[in-house]
């Protein structure tokens, strides 16, 4: 009986050592501290992040590797405490979904000496891709930088030769060096990732979007656009065909890369030979915007203003007072885009090195949508200051970029060339404007992760790794290198989002979502009516400028922030709970329907054979 006894009490002792806390009340006040703490301790990564990027130094970076460190450390202290309560038994939802999200903390689960690896390997990545320069086609001893230099040149030039020695070069000197850090930094990855329990780091990455079936939705968008996909395709080699010869563009092959301006072929930047009308309107305003004037500041504060006019906030005084919004000379700076938060005192900023472009009038307005979202929902909790998923983050500023180029607007603000003419002609104009970034973009960002998914997942092996890449991207998008490449390139990071480490499904995320937000706030606005004969209400030629209705109601979605699943954000503003492409292709009929007409006409060939760019056998059939 005595022996029994003693048994029992042991046991429970087992029981209790083992046993999470379920005391909701305690586990309330220590979130609440850990986000007090984390403010000021994240305030002071983004500052060392942020003096880094724009000021590309060693001591530098190794401030921010520092910084770094300590919040990783920080992180995962936080985690373990909050490890203590059995939270996923709680009752308190908002409670719940808090602590899963600060648990989740990714490559912070990593021990100091994997940590600085990581971080180090990514580092390494992104200064080679800032800092290498290339030679003048014209004058090798005279060196470009890539922004803005090649960037330029890549939009502007129609010179073949010159175009496939840049892409050549590029290729060469941003993509290959970093091949080793990738590989350490995949491997690093995995590790955080099975630390986490995950399978591997594209589980790690996908489980943001908080749905099992997400990259089977992917693949049937995919499928849901690629009729159209492949229309446009074909007309653009045919009209790349007529400008540059047999010789450069062959009727029956991918398109060949250097030809699109732009380095990657995700936005087929030439509407100069591409858009039909060149008589009507047309959208392309670079000229318009020189012609008038346009500076950097003046390009940021019409953006603003459009923001303002939904009633929406402007931008924080700290905003104007330390951004980067043009290419400082006497330092190197990270200039890729991008938006900060630095999460106290409304201190966000925009790091850009701009130039007066329509493309970059574009870029201004998707990088302040950032900006509006982060303080849409500075109120909530730290761990829900985010987007309901990375792909709203990414569309705020496109919806409005939608309305913006629409030719109701540009009229508007006076940067449509206007010829007068509101008909049938120059609205394709507009559409293929749009169709050659917007439908473009999309077999792209499907590649960019797809192919780091199968790497983290193991299914493409190192060896042939550069060979999976360029099929995959011929497969998706009919797309070839501008020269032969194989295994012994490697060229996927000459992406900046891969030698920086940033998800891009997010991006394909966005171009679809902006559709479904664009339509809503459409609808909101009075600008909007389905099967409309009357051009002013259509989806493309919507403008919600000064709506105060489609301000707010986007502004009700902004300030959800992560607190909720994305599907619930979504549904807020659209009455829609899925990522779905209807509204994209709505957007564009009138588009599609031209394409078939025209390639029919024309005898276009549709679809494509084999690169022989490519030199390695079909991976894909
Ligand atoms: C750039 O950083 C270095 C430290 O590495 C510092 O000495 C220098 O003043 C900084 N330059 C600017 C313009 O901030
Ligand atoms: C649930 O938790 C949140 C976050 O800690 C807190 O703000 C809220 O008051 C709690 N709700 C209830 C009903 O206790
Ligand atoms: C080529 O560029 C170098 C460096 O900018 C310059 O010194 C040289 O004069 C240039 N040569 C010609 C022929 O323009
Ligand atoms: C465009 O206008 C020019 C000059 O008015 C004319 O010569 C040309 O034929 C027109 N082109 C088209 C495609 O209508
Ligand atoms: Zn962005």
């Amino acid at each position: 009986m005595l022996k029994l006894l003693i048994l029992k009490f042991v046991l429970s002792l087992v029981v209790l050592t083992n046993c999470l806390s379920n005391d909701e009340q305690a586990a309330e006040k220590l979130v609440e501290k850990i986000c007090d703490e984390l403010k000021t301790k994240m305030y002071e990564t983004n500052v060392a992040s942020w003096n880094h990027a724009t000021n590309l130094t060693n001591d530098n970076e190794k401030k921010k590797e520092d910084a770094e460190l300590k919040m990783a450390k920080y992180n995962k202290k936080a985690a373990l405490e909050l490890l203590k309560f059995d939270y996923k038994n709680f009752k308190n939802e908002t409670l719940k979904r808090l602590m899963s999200k600060m648990t989740m903390i990714g490559d912070n689960i990593l021990d100091e000496k994997d940590f600085r690896e990581l971080s180090s390997a990514i580092s390494q990545m992104q200064s080679n891709f800032a800092k290498f320069k290339i030679g003048c086609f014209k004058n090798k001893n005279e060196l470009l930088e890539f922004e803005p230099d090649i960037i330029e040149i890549l939009l502007k030039s129609r010179d073949p030769d010159e175009l496939e020695y840049y892409w050549t070069n590029f290729y060469n000197l941003a993509g290959t060096p970093s091949v080793k850090n990738f590989y350490k930094y995949v491997e690093l990855r995995n590790k955080a990732a099975v630390k986490n329990k995950f399978k591997d780091g594209s589980e790690m990455w996908l489980s943001n979007y908080e749905d099992e079936n997400f990259e089977k939705n992917i693949e049937e968008i995919l499928e849901q656009i690629k009729p159209f996909y492949m229309q446009l395709h074909a007309f653009v080699r045919h009209k790349l065909h007529e400008h540059y010869g047999p010789e450069h563009v062959d009727l029956k092959k991918p398109i060949p890369m250097h030809l699109l301006g732009n380095m990657w072929g995700q936005l087929w930047e030439i509407d100069d030979l591409i858009v039909p009308y060149q008589n009507a309107s047309k959208i392309e305003f670079t000229e318009e915007l020189v012609k008038q004037g346009y500076t950097a500041k003046k390009m940021f504060e019409t953006a603003e203003e459009f923001f303002k006019s939904i009633n929406l906030s402007p931008m924080p005084e700290l905003f104007w007072k330390n951004s980067v919004i043009e290419k400082p000379k006497d330092r190197e700076i990270v200039c890729h885009a991008s938006a900060w938060d630095f999460t106290i005192n409304d201190d966000v900023r925009i790091k850009m090195c701009t130039k007066v472009t329509m493309g970059d009038f574009v870029i201004i307005h998707h990088e302040m949508g950032h900006i509006e979202y982060h303080l849409q929902y500075k109120n909530l909790p730290l761990p829900f200051r985010n987007g309901a998923n990375e792909g709203f983050h990414e569309a705020v500023g496109d919806t409005i970029a939608l309305s913006v180029s629409s030719p109701k607007h540009l009229n508007r603000i006076g940067l449509l060339k206007s010829k007068g003419d509101e008909g049938q002609e120059s609205n394709i104009n507009q559409l293929m404007s749009n169709a050659l970034r917007k439908l473009a973009l999309l077999p792209f960002a499907y590649v960019m992760d797809k192919f780091r998914y199968e790497v983290f997942r193991g299914t493409i092996e190192p060896e042939n790794a550069n060979c999976h890449f360029w099929r995959l991207r011929e497969k998706h998008g009919g797309i070839a290198p501008a020269s032969v490449r194989g295994n012994h390139d490697f060229d996927i990071t000459a992406k900046y989002h891969v030698s920086a480490d940033v998800e891009y499904m997010r991006y394909f995320v966005a171009n679809i979502i902006q559709f479904q937000f664009h339509k809503a706030a459409c609808i909101k606005a009075g600008e909007y009516e389905s099967d409309s004969k009357n051009p002013t209400k259509s989806l493309n030629n919507c403008d919600i400028y000064q709506s105060k209705e489609a301000g707010n109601a986007l502004k009700e979605m902004l300030s959800l922030g992560a607190s909720k699943h994305w599907s619930d954000v979504l549904e807020t503003l659209t009455g829609e709970r899925k990522l779905d492409a209807s509204a994209f292709l709505e957007y564009f009929q009138p588009l599609q329907d031209w394409l078939i007409k025209t390639n029919e006409e024309l005898g276009v060939n549709i679809g494509w054979e084999l690169s022989d760019k490519i030199d390695c056998p079909n991976l894909y059939e």
